[in-house]
């Protein structure tokens, strides 16, 4: 099976999850793509009241076709359940994400809702966070290569911007985003400490003790963990 097949397996059983009435975090990228037309019809077909509450623009133009209602963040009191993918996850459930630029209105709704559900295919499954996947960070376009370079002193390895076609990439906030390659095996918890106190950063791609469950497609079937 290729990986969007493996991807497709953990839809069902991210659906269950979702009941009548719920407020859902809508997450971002290729998995939760394929999840959005799943939510619609919960919607559309089964009558469910939800409210979505996307983490990019890019998910809340695909639900909005598809008739999912969705409101801002600063419209709902709590979230009930976030639904999302990942680029790496480690045996503590713990994250990277943001390998779509959407890492901080992914925070602010993935840490928001009471139960956090990460859906993938069994490649983002490793032994630590940074072993197969760069850390993306978003700091502002004002100072970013002040910022790039105070990484580039702190760790082990290589800070490049992220470009697209040649041209910087621009998150849904204005802002640029650093992809850090970690050559050595680095704590997550400090690094992230680190980075989040210099000036410019907004926010890391590290999800650290937010996952609830992973729901992961494996060439066996369908893996659940729990934390
Ligand atoms: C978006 O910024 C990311 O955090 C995605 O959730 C992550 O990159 C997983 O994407 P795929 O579902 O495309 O693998």
């Amino acid at each position: 099976m290729d990986t969007k097949q493996l991807k497709i397996m953990t839809l069902d059983e991210a659906v269950k999850r979702i009941e009548d009435g719920m407020v859902v975090g809508i997450g971002t990228g290729s998995t939760i793509e394929l999840l959005v037309p799943e939510i619609a019809k919960l919607v559309n077909d089964k009558g469910y009241q939800l409210i979505g509450v996307c983490t990019s623009e890019r998910t809340e133009i695909q639900a909005k076709k598809l008739n999912i209602p969705i409101v801002s963040v600063n419209e709902v009191e709590h979230i009930d359940i976030a639904i999302d993918g990942a680029d790496e996850i480690d045996p503590q459930l713990n994250l990277i994400k943001g390998g779509g630029a959407a890492l901080f209105r992914e925070k602010v709704i993935d840490e928001m809702a009471e139960r956090f559900i990460v859906l993938a295919d069994e490649t983002k499954l490793v032994d630590y966070l940074g072993q197969t996947f760069k850390l993306p960070v978003e700091v502002d376009c004002f100072n970013w290569y002040q910022v790039l370079k105070r990484i580039e002193t702190h760790i082990d390895g290589t800070v490049t911007r992220r470009a697209v076609q040649g041209q910087p990439l621009i998150t849904d906030n204005g802002n640029y985003i650093l992809d850090v390659h970690l050559i050595s095996q680095t704590d997550p918890y400090a690094l992230h400490e680190f980075l989040i106190h210099l000036t410019g950063v907004l926010e890391t791609g590290y999800f650290l003790n937010l996952a609830t469950e992973a729901i992961v497609g494996t060439q066996e079937g369908v893996k659940v963990m729990v934390r």
